[in-house]
């Protein structure tokens, strides 16, 4: 048993030490444009999923409308759009620089397949080291669901909403 112990600590020690020299030379990703680290994907996503459940899903306290959506597209243009792109548009330079690259929520099914709540949890409490910052300090809750709401039917909006979406000028 001590000797078990003994090699266990031997272990961490050395672990811990590799660690310490491969940040320390420089040898980990730091630039936005490094390739990710060994399971860098995998340790942030069970990281931050685990954390939502944790706290537990919201739900609207308002009825789904043509109304609320057009208040997200707003919403989305005036602070989104520039990260997270419009429908039939390039990236936006921006977007192109950032790692890890912020998801084009209006290609591809975006996150109309997540549960509401959690694209209301990370509006407004943003993901750490990302570049997705937290909006509840900034933005009014309701604008927060509504926007969720523009983002989880951004695949069935009404005309009006995505014409509103697309003919505007692209993010700059
Ligand atoms: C400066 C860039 C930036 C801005 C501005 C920004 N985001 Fe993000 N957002 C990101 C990045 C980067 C991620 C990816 C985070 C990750 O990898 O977990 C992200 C993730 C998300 C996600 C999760 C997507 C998924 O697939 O789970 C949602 C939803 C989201 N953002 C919504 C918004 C909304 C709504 C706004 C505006 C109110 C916004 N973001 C503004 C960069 C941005």
């Amino acid at each position: 048993m001590k000797r078990f112990l003994k090699d266990a600590l031997v272990t961490i020690f050395l672990v811990a030490l590799g660690a310490f020299f491969y940040l320390r030379l420089g040898y980990a990703p730091a630039a936005a444009t490094d390739s990710p680290f060994p399971l860098e994907k995998q340790i942030a996503s069970m990281a931050l999923r685990a954390h939502i459940s944790k706290e537990g899903l919201a739900k609207p306290d308002m009825p789904l409308t043509e109304g609320a959506m057009m208040e997200g597209a707003k919403v989305y243009r005036e602070y989104c759009a520039v990260c997270h792109g419009i429908a039939g548009q390039p990236k936006s330079p921006t977007a192109r620089g950032m790692y890890p690259p912020p998801p084009q929520l209006f290609q591809g099914k975006g996150v109309t397949d997540d549960p509401i709540g959690e694209t209301y949890w990370k509006v407004a409490n943003g993901v750490r080291l990302t570049g997705m910052p937290g909006y509840r300090g900034s933005l009014m809750d309701t604008q927060l669901w509504q926007v969720s709401m523009l983002l989880a039917n951004a695949n069935k909006l009404p005309p009006d909403v995505s014409a509103f979406l697309t003919n505007a000028a692209p993010p700059k």
